[in-house]
């Protein structure tokens, strides 16, 4: 995509799109923002939309329509079985993704289900660049493990490594042979690794995946949900595909796949899912599940309505000025709060920016989860909803003990063409006054933890009384000002 340069020398993303749809957002005063946190249990999952500024829980189905998505959706077809609706998505994904064979899902998650249903035993192991929440819930759900592997610099915070998404190739044929193939159902890859920074793979790094899954006969299962901005950074970071288009670096990527799987709410900005390949053999045994947990075949719990719009967000993902929307304001994001000293995982990524809550509270015991912590006290000082990405997101062990998690982030998802800059500025405005007065921060404690999942709908509370204290610098320094 060309660059656009500003005469004054500023370096500010540039927004391709006008906004003919909008949204009123209510900034309600501090004083109801600490009662909407003790209402939700200090969870920002129970916080209510009413008293949101600023939603960056998620991207998830939160993605802005383009106008062609919804002039899409009022030609569904409405039909249990055989829609023309699904006719075109099926195209769309056979278009955009390369696999003849689709098969439609309500979300995600509904995916990971069924392929863990269908291949996941007691005993099994899947490999994995990096978990995600609902992957390893269905895996270990099926009685599975999982292993993670990525290269240690996965791990380092303030990195200028292009591919911190990479699977550990060593790792991956050590493990594989410690626990022979024939317990290894799939290896997954995920494209954009949501919990660790949202940060891509190489094709080079998956084209070696690719090799060693031929090598002991194992399928290669590709999370395609952050596919779009994986692939863009690819065409930013790796020499091979400087000059290559969007839809080329998508098909090179999920031609190395056996099954790729999608959350619609991501990657198309609509609703759905969907598992497709090439192969038949993987369709027929995956096929009954469909209508047992889903719905019918064409259309597997997606309203027509939600196909059409999927099936032009498929085509859309293609184009570079869409999909370089999210990244382009995410690394505005970044480098300004990497400018104000604020920890922030870099390079910038996709999804959204990544604070790091085990530096700005470092006097947080991860036992207090400062990253729950500090998603708290973001909402607290400023309405902005982030989400917790850190030991509050892990599971506990089979003998029910805390595993802290490797990294205790607070994730501010920027959903594509959503947010102004404007909007931006004050995120950045307000996670520097918050890490100016950190040591006012303190640690939360479960009072209600549900056993799968617990950080959905799980119940928290303040260890004391930190959020009067954040609450009376608030109002020294910004006054009466919302
Ligand atoms: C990488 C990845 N895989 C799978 C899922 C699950 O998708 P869904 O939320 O549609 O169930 C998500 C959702 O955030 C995701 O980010």
């Amino acid at each position: 995509m060309q660059e656009i340069k500003f005469f004054n020398g500023e370096n500010i993303p540039l927004e391709l799109h006008k906004v003919r749809v909008v949204q009123k957002l209510h900034l309600v005063p501090i004083e109801r923002r600490l009662e909407a946190l003790h209402e939700g249990g200090f969870n920002t999952f129970k916080l209510k939309t009413k008293d949101v500024f600023l939603d960056m829980l998620t991207d998830s189905g939160t993605n802005a329509m383009s106008d062609n998505q919804m002039a899409a959706m009022m030609q569904a077809d409405d039909a249990y079985a055989g829609s023309q609706s699904f006719e075109r998505l099926q195209k769309a994904v056979e278009d955009v993704l390369g696999k003849k064979y689709y098969l439609p899902v309500h979300q995600g998650r509904a995916a990971e289900n069924i392929l863990s249903v269908a291949y996941v035993k007691n005993g099994s192991l899947v490999p994995m660049n990096y978990h995600f929440t609902t992957a390893m819930a269905h895996i270990t759900t099926n009685g599975g493990k999982i292993a993670e592997l990525l290269y240690d610099e996965a791990y380092v915070i303030n990195s200028d490594h292009p591919f911190k998404g990479n699977m550990n190739i060593e790792k991956l044929e050590e493990i594989i042979k410690l626990h022979e193939p024939k317990n290894v159902p799939f290896i997954r890859m995920e494209a954009s690794t949501n919990l660790i920074g949202g940060q891509p793979f190489s094709v080079k790094n998956l084209r070696d995946v690719r090799a060693l899954a031929d090598k002991y006969g194992i399928r290669l299962v590709l999370d395609a949900s952050l596919l779009g901005e994986n692939a863009y950074l690819v065409m930013k970071r790796e020499e091979e595909f400087k000059n290559s288009t969007m839809a080329e670096i998508i098909k090179t990527m999920t031609d190395l796949a056996d099954i790729v799987y999608f959350s619609a709410r991501k990657l198309s900005s609509s609703r759905g899912g969907g598992i497709c390949t090439n192969n038949v053999e993987v369709y027929k045994e995956l096929e009954a599940y469909i209508p047992l947990y889903e719905g019918f075949l064409t259309y597997g719990g997606i309203s027509s309505r939600e196909i059409e719009a999927m099936t032009v967000g498929l085509y859309e993902t293609l184009d570079e000025t869409m999909i370089s929307q999210s990244p382009s304001f995410i690394k505005y994001l970044v480098d300004s709060l990497d400018k104000k000293g604020v920890p922030v995982i870099k390079p910038a990524g996709v999804l959204g920016a990544h604070i790091d809550a085990m530096q700005i509270c470092a006097h947080i015991p991860q036992s207090e989860y400062p990253a729950g912590a500090l998603a708290a006290a973001l909402y607290l000082i400023s309405g902005i909803r982030g989400m917790e990405r850190g030991s509050v997101s892990n599971q506990r062990d089979e003998y029910g003990n805390e595993t802290y998690a490797d990294m205790e982030l607070v994730r501010l998802a920027v959903p594509r063409r959503v947010f102004t800059l404007s909007q931006i500025k004050y995120v950045e405005d307000r996670v520097h006054w918050l890490y100016q007065n950190r040591h006012l921060i303190g640690g939360l404690r479960f009072v209600y933890e549900p056993p799968v999942l617990r950080f959905f709908m799980g119940g928290l509370e303040p260890v004391n009384d930190w959020t009067h204290q954040l609450i009376a610098k608030f109002k020294e320094d910004f006054g009466e000002s919302l």
